[in-house]
């Protein structure tokens, strides 16, 4: 039996129905509203649900993450980020032809067309390397927009292995770039990660020397990085989507959603934090600013939206982190040791418990980055790495089904209407 709610306004009542959802919170309706001369008020949609969806759902008061149904630990686990990404965009795992297949038309689209290598020439060797990613990813378009018909699922398909495909070479030419060094080219003989990580740190013409365990704590890390429901970057992917925009340009949109320190940018700024901290001794002092109305300064790592326990993604990104940590034989690493006695100190403290703020994948992704030796402003890159197959999965869920531009209402508190006036009036 389907539910209804009820709203009376002005002595008029409206009858709006409640759609059940078949994991987590039913959504009330209220598309009836407009009909009606009403609309709703919700900044920063903390009870809005803007879509409907099949690919990833989050339970956060406990904590639970899973793509089409698979819970995040058992994929890290057991899984690759190949199969992941084909998992978010068609919804099933695959048998071994299908993902061998797929990692096929993945490695044979990860090299990058000369003439494009040039856009990395515009840069300087200090330019941040999601400054370059958010031009590199939007300047596909320029390869690949002529004849793209985004309403063929072939079409969308072809995109999709493209962005996938292209987003671990152009990452790493940004890291290069910062370098000065040569850009070193796909070699097809790798895996996604280690194939990622030997194009930053590799040398022209000779053999990958990556370590098996880096290259397997960095898959794990894109796995845990691949899709989140509805978060910002994401809803920026389907929000300029919805106007029919070029794949490559919506996508680009979305890298630089990420960026702010607020979203994927958190992991650069968790180490700058801790990097300020400096010492264990003074973790008091800035659990005291973050709990300071004054201050501005916030627990980076700390809090989410949706999450109201434990990011299921902190707990084994922090397994993953001890396990880089003892491969590179770097035992006392100070900013852990810091990490961990501000995650103990805060999560013992009224402010924290009351609103529920835990640690997010942030918190450790940022510690583990670092051990890799990948530098800190390319944690933000290497999120935006992760996330590319869930940004692509929603945008073609959304292009896949009947959709509509996406254009919010307000609450307008401006002047009323009122003539000009003459400047020499005024
Ligand atoms: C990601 O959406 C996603 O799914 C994102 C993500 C993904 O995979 O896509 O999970 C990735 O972005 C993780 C979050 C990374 N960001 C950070 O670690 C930055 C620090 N965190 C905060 O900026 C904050 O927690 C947010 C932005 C993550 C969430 O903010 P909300 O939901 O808008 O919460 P809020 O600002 O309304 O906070 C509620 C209360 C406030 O205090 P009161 O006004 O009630 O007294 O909690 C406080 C906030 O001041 N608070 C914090 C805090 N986070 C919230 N206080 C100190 N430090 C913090 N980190």
């Amino acid at each position: 039996m389907i539910q209804k709610v009820e709203i009376t306004i002005d002595g008029k009542t409206v009858e709006l129905p409640v759609l059940e959802a078949t994991e987590g919170t039913n959504v009330v309706d209220v598309r009836g509203l407009i009909a009606e001369g009403i609309y709703t008020f919700d900044p920063g949609f903390l009870s809005t649900a803007s879509c409907e969806s099949r690919i990833t759902y989050i339970d956060g008061d406990k904590g639970i993450l899973m793509y089409r149904g698979y819970p995040i630990e058992e994929l890290a686990e057991n899984s690759s980020h190949m199969e992941v990404c084909y998992l978010l965009l068609c919804g099933e795992l695959p048998d071994q032809a299908q993902l061998s297949e797929f990692v096929q038309d993945i490695k044979s689209r990860m090299p990058v067309d000369d003439q494009f290598k040039h856009i990395f020439d515009a840069f300087s060797e200090s330019a941040h390397p999601m400054s370059m990613l958010c031009a590199a990813v939007g300047g596909l378009a320029s390869l690949y927009h002529d004849g793209l018909d985004i309403f063929n699922a072939q079409h969308r398909r072809e995109s999709a292995l493209q962005l996938i495909a292209k987003i671990p070479t152009l990452a790493a030419m940004t890291y290069r770039k910062t370098i000065g060094a040569k850009f070193i080219d796909p070699d097809p003989e790798l895996e996604y990660a280690e194939n990622f990580l030997n194009m930053c740190f590799g040398e022209p013409g000779v053999s990958s020397n990556v370590s098996a365990t880096l290259a397997s704590a960095m898959d794990k890390i894109f796995i845990l990085h691949a899709d989140h429901e509805q978060n910002a970057s994401t809803s920026t992917v389907r929000l300029a989507g919805s106007t029919e925009a070029d794949p490559y340009a919506a996508i680009a949109a979305g890298v630089a959603a990420l960026w702010g320190p607020s979203h994927g940018g958190a992991n650069e700024a968790v180490l700058k934090m801790l990097a300020e901290i400096g010492d264990e001794s003074r973790v008091q002092e800035f659990i005291d600013r973050a709990k300071d109305k004054d201050d501005p300064f916030k627990l980076m790592g700390f809090g989410h939206r949706v999450y109201k326990n434990f990011d299921p993604r902190a707990t084994v990104m922090q397994a993953s982190c001890h396990a880089v940590l003892e491969e590179q034989g770097i035992e006392d690493e100070p900013l852990l040791k810091i990490a961990k006695q501000l995650e103990t100190i805060a999560r013992e403290q009224d402010y924290f418990i009351d609103r529920k703020l835990y640690p997010n994948i942030d918190f450790y992704s940022g510690i583990t980055l670092k051990a890799m030796g990948i530098p800190t402003n390319m944690f933000t890159v290497i999120f935006a790495m992760g996330r590319m197959p869930g940004w692509v999965a929603h945008w073609d869920e959304m292009l896949g089904s009947p959709f509509k531009i996406g254009r919010p209402r307000q609450l307008y508190l401006g002047p009323s209407k009122r003539d000009y006036v003459d400047i020499n009036d005024r």
